[in-house]
């Protein structure tokens, strides 16, 4: 059995990981960090691992060697030790935006530090399977990928690699969760709730993964992204007006999704035209490794021609799911050699 360790597992993601990860056939939890709690049960601080688990937190110190480490610590602090890290665990996924970036001049660019391991930036695939699978396949180090950036990169990537797109206008709505465990003057409850808190507006650093994907498909400066803090917990939902090089037709872009999802496990296009879930919500995917990714053409006999060049893109995913946890293990089943869907069938919840 693969024994698999997380550090900074009293967070949010290294909670959600552990939701996917005990019950996961192939892999063997075996110690979990965390500086504040260790000694203490997984339960006390992940509620809904009652029953599930009699494993302890462990302090970092405590730290012995594992087949894969998942490391799901605040920004910065993984490049630090990454060494010490790679010494302890023969594959290593870093949740962090820590080795997302493969250049160090760019990380530098976008983040406004230099980067204290850059020779270990190209050493890792950035963890997006739609992306990136074929790296993946037997990998030793694989980064995570921004929330935002992944249902970015996951709801226009097929008409990026179509050479589709001339400019995106984008507003990704955020629950929040998505800025961790820790309290802070943004998450604080009476701030929080019942928010429509605009943010970000002019240079998101998750616009990095774009320009490092599909940078030249589409300048980065041809994409606008803001992003809005709403009254949710889970969840992240993209609505983008995407500006067109050519005129499509409602049936060329599903030629264009299909073509680039039909076979995806996790990507499921929804583009209704009945009932009252038409395009994606992050309500259905919440808890899931799903990202549902839908459009709308206008009808070219009930607008002007011309204006069949601009489409609405919306996409929806589990910050903690697709956005984090769930591609984490997707990706360490890909560099395992595992069933990419193991652990991961949870279909959801409704209503
Ligand atoms: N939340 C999301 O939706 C999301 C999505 C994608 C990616 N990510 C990324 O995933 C990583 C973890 O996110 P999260 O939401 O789980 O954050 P979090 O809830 O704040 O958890 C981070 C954990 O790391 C530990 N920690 C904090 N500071 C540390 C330090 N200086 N040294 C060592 N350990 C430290 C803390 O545990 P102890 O104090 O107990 O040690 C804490 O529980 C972040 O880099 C984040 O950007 C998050």
């Amino acid at each position: 059995m693969t024994r698999v360790s997380i550090v900074g597992g009293s967070g949010y993601v290294g909670g959600e990981l552990l939701r996917w990860l005990l019950p996961h056939s192939g892999v063997e939890v075996a110690q979990v960090i965390s500086r504040s709690q260790a000694g203490r049960p997984l339960a006390q601080v992940h509620p809904a691992l009652r029953g599930q688990t009699a494993l302890r937190f462990v302090a970092p110190a405590d730290l012995t060697s594992c087949d894969v480490l998942f490391l799901c610590l605040p920004h910065g602090e993984a490049q630090r030790q990454i060494d010490r890290y790679a010494g302890l665990a023969e594959r290593i996924i870093d949740l962090s935006a820590d080795f997302r970036l493969s250049d160090a001049a760019a990380y530098e660019r976008w983040y406004g530090v230099e980067h204290a391991a850059p020779t270990w930036l190209p050493r890792f695939v950035y963890g997006l399977p739609e992306l990136t699978r074929e790296e993946l396949r037997g990998a030793h180090y694989a980064s995570g990928v921004g929330c935002n950036a992944s249902v970015l990169l996951l709801a226009l990537g097929p008409l990026a690699r179509a050479g589709g797109l001339r400019r995106v206008v984008a507003d990704v709505r955020v629950g929040s969760s998505e800025a961790g465990a820790a309290a802070r003057a943004t998450s604080h409850h009476p701030v929080r709730s019942g928010a429509l808190r605009v943010y970000s507006t002019e240079r998101h650093r998750h616009l990095a993964e774009w320009e490092q994907v599909y940078g030249e498909a589409l300048p980065v400066a041809e994409v606008t992204l803001s992003l809005t803090a709403v009254e949710m917990v889970r969840g992240v939902q993209l609505l983008a007006r995407v500006d067109l090089r050519e005129p499509l037709a409602g049936r060329d872009l599903w030629r264009i999704y299909r073509s680039a999802y039909g076979e995806e496990p996790f990507i499921r296009i929804v583009s209704g035209t009945r009932g009252p879930h038409r395009l994606p919500e992050p309500r259905v995917v919440a808890g899931t490794n799903f990202c549902d990714v839908g459009f709308v053409a206008p009808q070219p006999a009930s607008v002007p021609q011309q204006a069949c060049g601009r489409i609405t893109v919306v996409a929806a995913l589990d910050n903690l799911g697709k956005g984090a946890a769930g591609s984490a293990v997707q990706c360490m089943n890909l560099m395992l050699g595992l069933d990419e869907r193991e652990g991961l069938r949870f279909a959801g919840f409704y209503p």
